[in-house]
């Protein structure tokens, strides 16, 4: 049963003001919940929008020791940079705060107070790793050590970036402080716990039980972290940044950035609230009952947001809980997961400069490509045939066609609507149900099926031209064209309608080239938007193509971003098994003086070498013709393996031995030489 709300708080996960964000926060989180909020803003709906900055926790603090700074000129930078990226992309919160606020110090820390008060937590004392040389206790996050399943060297104490594994920092091998190599000793430490274990029951019934409707991602995860059995959670943690713990002998220790956090989209809404009383009191949006709560989240906020948050919400025992957490899963950029620190990812403001006015292309193709119930993945291929052959061949074709015959044969007026046809009947009943299609989509959190609908909208508008000729009719039938170009004109500005929630600013352009200031949503569908006389403004183009040269320089990026890691990353491959001298003996390796060199017709990769070995020459046939030219190597001397067994190629070519080349971490091959010449034929041993 569907149940009745008066007002919906919607909240999107609070971004680390750590680094700047990138594609895959938009396309997880900020776009859908724009769409959203846009969709029931359009419908006349009560809604906030809350966002902010994520400030406190452990990077932060890793990230300003490392550039030699203060965590607050930090996350200052970083909260800038975020805030503008959301706001050039027409992510339209209300407000967007951040988790440094007076307001959000003083509610979380009351929050904490209140549920240390009636109880609700437990206290426990345990073991932690304690840098005695620095005098502090250590996060997860900065400890390392050899991750215990793959044995990768520098695994973080919560996580194997190698394999993948999550962690505990009892689980490395050789823990250190991964700042500063120094080692660790134990040393107990108090910390206030929430109990989930006694909320297994409720959170089963809750969500296991009641929630049925949540997204199967969202929902299985749940289940498992509930089938595994909840444990008490740390809410403090021993460190400086933060919010203190508002109890007493708890010098030194902040609240866990996970316990703060979700508690900013309280504290937000406080703040716009108090500064506009008109939007009513903060409470109304998080303690009434008629009031919805939807947080939009990425698929690694899932327990967080479904099982932590409530928890806490709960126990306070006066706020309400989410009616939904619409969790998307992983964008990946070009297969490969995105990397903050590897910086394998489409920044924002990056995209901002190299794609000037062209938000909504990333916002269509971000949500054409939502992750909505699986990873998925960005190229900037698919980019550009989203961009040329969908908003550019269909939508932006058809508005341009429609308008620019309007130009034409009426001066951009809105002609009559005249007698319709049996066909002009068809294709308005084509998308004569279009809102509540959209509707039933956006209701249920299904914005890439809700946005494929807008498009289909504008398909059938190409057709419907394509079909009718209008430039062909125009010479025998003008009335029948005034038809056929007013139902064309309210087509567009149907589209218009179907696409601002979507495409915000394109609508904004489409409405001002049909000089309409605005057009309701309620009325999508409807055939009567225009009316016959109605002057138009100046079209031009909704969309512009995207050149070859344009993503290729993307895609170039992209692959010197691989080198680099690549070159960074490089490690030997471990040492291969002992062997006896006896062994090594047994190879012959020389010194041999390249006489000739030369290609091998046909075999792309070869070199055929002549090589003077003291005795008789010899031909030695080398797999290295892309590292070298031949004029590079005649004349040098090289080691070769003597005594190796002859090899023959296909085409016939027997190679008497291998010169030895060292193979460089991106594959490329370097000849082995010496340092001062010596006869050929030499031994090397
Ligand atoms: N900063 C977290 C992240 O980026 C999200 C915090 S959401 C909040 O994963 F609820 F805690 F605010
Ligand atoms: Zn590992």
């Amino acid at each position: 049963m569907e149940k009745r709300f008066k007002r919906t708080t919607v909240t999107s996960a609070l971004p680390y003001a750590n680094g700047p964000v990138h594609i895959g926060h938009l396309a997880g989180v900020y776009v859908p919940a724009d769409i959203y909020v846009r969709y029931l803003r359009l419908k006349g709906e009560d809604v906030l929008f809350i966002g902010g900055s994520d400030e406190h926790g452990v990077p932060v603090t890793i990230r300003a020791k490392k550039e030699g700074c203060t965590p607050q000129d930090v996350v200052d930078r970083y909260h800038t940079i975020i805030k503008n990226a959301f706001a050039e992309f027409g992510i339209s919160f209300d407000v967007y705060s951040r988790t440094t606020s007076k307001t959000h110090h003083a509610l979380a820390s009351d929050f904490f107070k209140k549920l240390y008060e009636n109880g609700k937590f437990v206290e426990l004392e345990s073991e932690q790793f304690y840098d005695e040389g620095a005098n502090q206790f250590l996060s997860d996050r900065n400890i390392k050590g050899q991750c215990p399943r793959c044995h990768a060297e520098g695994a973080y104490g919560d996580q194997c970036e190698k394999c993948g594994s999550t962690l505990s920092p009892d689980e490395l091998i050789n823990p250190v402080n991964a700042l500063t190599g120094n080692s660790l000793v134990k040393r107990p430490t108090k910390h206030w716990y929430l109990p989930l274990n006694d909320y297994q029951q409720w959170l089963e019934q809750w969500i296991l039980g009641d929630h049925k409707e949540w997204r199967s991602n969202v929902y299985g995860q749940c289940k498992s972290w509930l089938d595994a059995g909840l444990k008490p959670r740390a809410v403090t943690r021993d460190l400086e940044w933060g919010i203190p713990v508002p109890v007493e002998g708890a010098e030194g220790k902040v609240l866990y950035v996970w316990f703060d956090a979700p508690i900013g989209y309280i504290s937000n809404t406080k703040e716009l609230c108090d500064a506009h009383p008109e939007k009513g009191s903060w409470e109304t949006w998080w303690k009434d009952p008629e009031t919805r709560l939807v947080h939009f989240i990425g698929k690694d906020n899932i327990v967080f947001h479904c099982i932590v948050f409530p928890t806490m919400l709960k126990a306070e025992g006066s706020y309400i809980l989410p009616d939904n957490v619409p969790s998307n899963e992983f964008l990946n950029l070009e297969g490969d997961k995105i990397s903050t620190s590897r910086n394998w990812a489409v920044w924002l403001h990056e995209y901002l400069v190299d794609f000037p006015g062209k938000q909504d292309v990333l916002r269509y193709v971000l949500t054409a490509n939502a992750p909505e119930t699986k990873d998925n993945d960005f190229t900037w291929k698919d980019f550009q045939a989203r961009n040329n052959n969908e908003l550019v061949a269909v939508y932006g074709n058809f508005v341009n066609r429609a308008l620019q015959l309007t130009q034409k044969y009426y001066n951009g007026i809105v002609p009559p609507i005249g007698e319709l046809t049996v066909y002009d009947e068809e294709t308005l009943a084509e998308f004569k149900d279009i809102k509540e299609k959209v509707e039933n989509l956006l209701n249920n959190f299904k914005f890439r099926d809700a946005q494929k609908e807008a498009m289909n909208l504008a398909r059938i508008g190409n057709k419907y031209i394509a079909d009718t000729e209008p430039w062909k009719v125009i010479k025998t039938d003008p009335e029948r064209v005034k038809t056929i170009i007013h139902v064309s004109l309210q087509l567009t500005a149907n589209l218009a309608i179907a696409f601002e929630p979507f495409l915000p600013f394109s609508s904004a352009k489409l409405r001002e080239m049909l000089n309409v200031e605005k057009l309701e949503w309620a009325k999508l569908g409807a055939m009567d938007l225009l009316s016959a006389g109605h002057q138009l403004g100046t079209p031009s183009l909704l969309f512009e193509k995207i050149e070859d040269a344009t993503i290729e320089a993307q895609v170039e990026k992209l692959l010197a971003t691989k080198e680099a890691n690549k070159e960074a990353e490089y490690k030997a491959n471990p040492i291969k098994p002992t062997v006896s001298f006896e062994d090594f003996e047994k190879l012959d390796i020389r010194v041999g003086t390249v006489l000739e060199c030369e290609n091998v017709p046909k075999m792309k990769k070869l070199l055929k070498f002549k090589i003077a070995d003291g005795l008789e020459n010899r031909t030695i046939v080398s797999g290295i013709a892309q590292h070298y030219t031949p004029e590079e190597l005649v004349g040098k001397q090289v080691l070769f393996i003597a005594n190796l067994a002859p090899r023959q190629f296909k085409n016939g070519l027997v190679s008497e031995g291998m010169i030895l080349s060292a193979e460089n971490w991106d594959g490329s091959l370097s000849v082995t030489s010496l340092l001062k010449e010596v006869k050929p034929g030499s031994e090397v041993k």
